[in-house]
C-alpha cells in the first residue's frame, strides 16, 4: 500500500541559524509522536543548510530533500549542486519541475528527464511536480497539461523503476497565494494522474505511487484535502516554515 507522505520544500527562506531551528523544532515534535507514524516526513531546506540540518535531525523519521539538482554529475557546471555532492551531505530525495524552476529557470522536459534519471541512477527518491497554470484551467485545459508533463518525463520510465517516483500536483493558481485547491478539484486530478498509471503501468502500479497536493495547503485545510481517497499528502511551501503549523499538517492524518 502506498505511503502518504508531508513534505516541507522551504523555497528560498530562512537563514542557516533559522534553518537549524527550524530542522530542530520539527525533529523535536517528531520524536514526540505523530498521529499517524507510517507518514513520512520530509524536509528540503536551501542547499546551504542542507550538511547542518542532517546533523540535527532523526533520520529514521525525517528524510532530508533537496530542492534541486544539477542534470550532471560532476565536472565544470559553475554554481550546480550534483546529486553526488547532494547524496554525501545525506540528502535522499530530490524536488524536480516545481513550477519555479519550470517558469523562472527554463526547466524543461529534457532537463526534467536528465535530472530524473540521475537521481534515480543514484538511488534517491524524485518528487517529480506537475500542474497547470491559472490560463490553462480557465481555457479546461488543466488534464491535458498535467498529462503532457507527466507522459513527457516520467513515462519513459520502467514500471520497476516508476514505482520509486513520487507525483506531486501543484496547480501554479494555488502556489503562494493562498487560494487552495478545493478538495474536489484535488481529488479529480489526482484521480486522473492515477487513471493516467494505470494506463501505462497497470493498476497495481497505480495504486502504488503517492500523489501529493501542493499549493496553500495549511494545518487548517490539510485534513479536508487528505480525507480524499487519490490524495496521499502534501507539499507544502509557507506553511512548512513554521514549525507548528508544519506539523499540523503532519498530524492531518
Ligand atoms: P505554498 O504552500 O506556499 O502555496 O507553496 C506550495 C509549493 O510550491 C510547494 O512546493
Amino acid at each position: 500500500m502506498r505511503k502518504n507522505i508531508v513534505a516541507g520544500n522551504w523555497k528560498m527562506n530562512t537563514n542557516l541559524e533559522e534553518g537549524i531551528l527550524l530542522a530542530k523544532e520539527i525533529n523535536a515534535l517528531v520524536a514526540k509522536g505523530i498521529n499517524d507514524p507510517k507518514t513520512g516526513v520530509i524536509i528540503a531546506p536551501p542547499f546551504t543548510h542542507l550538511h547542518a540540518i542532517n546533523q540535527v535531525i532523526d533520520n529514521d523519521k525525517i528524510c532530508l530533500a533537496s530542492q534541486n539538482c544539477a542534470t550532471d554529475e560532476k565536472g565544470a557546471f559553475t554554481g550546480e549542486v550534483s546529486v553526488k555532492i547532494l547524496k554525501s551531505v545525506g540528502v535522499k530525495a530530490v524536488i524536480l519541475g516545481h513550477s519555479e524552476r519550470r517558469s523562472y529557470y527554463g526547466e524543461v522536459n529534457e532537463t526534467l528527464l536528465k535530472k530524473l534519471n540521475i537521481v534515480l541512477e543514484n538511488e534517491m527518491k524524485p518528487i517529480f511536480c506537475c500542474g497547470e497554470v491559472l490560463a490553462e484551467r480557465e481555457a479546461s485545459k488543466h488534464f491535458k497539461v498535467v498529462k503532457e508533463q507527466i507522459e513527457n518525463v516520467l513515462f519513459s520510465l520502467s514500471a520497476e523503476v516508476f514505482k520509486k517516483v513520487v507525483i506531486a500536483y501543484e496547480p501554479v493558481w494555488a502556489i503562494g497565494t493562498g487560494k487552495t485547491a478545493s478538495s474536489e478539484q484535488a481529488q479529480e486530478m489526482h484521480a486522473f494522474i492515477r487513471t493516467l498509471i494505470a494506463e501505462k503501468y497497470g493498476s497495481e502500479v497505480a495504486l502504488d505511487i503517492t500523489i501529493l497536493y501542493g499549493g496553500s495547503c495549511k494545518a487548517s485545510n490539510a485534513k479536508e484535502l487528505f480525507s480524499k481517497p487519490d490524495v496521499d499528502g502534501g507539499l507544502i511551501g509557507g506553511a512548512s516554515l513554521v514549525a507548528d503549523e508544519f506539523m499540523g499538517i503532519v498530524n492531518a492524518f
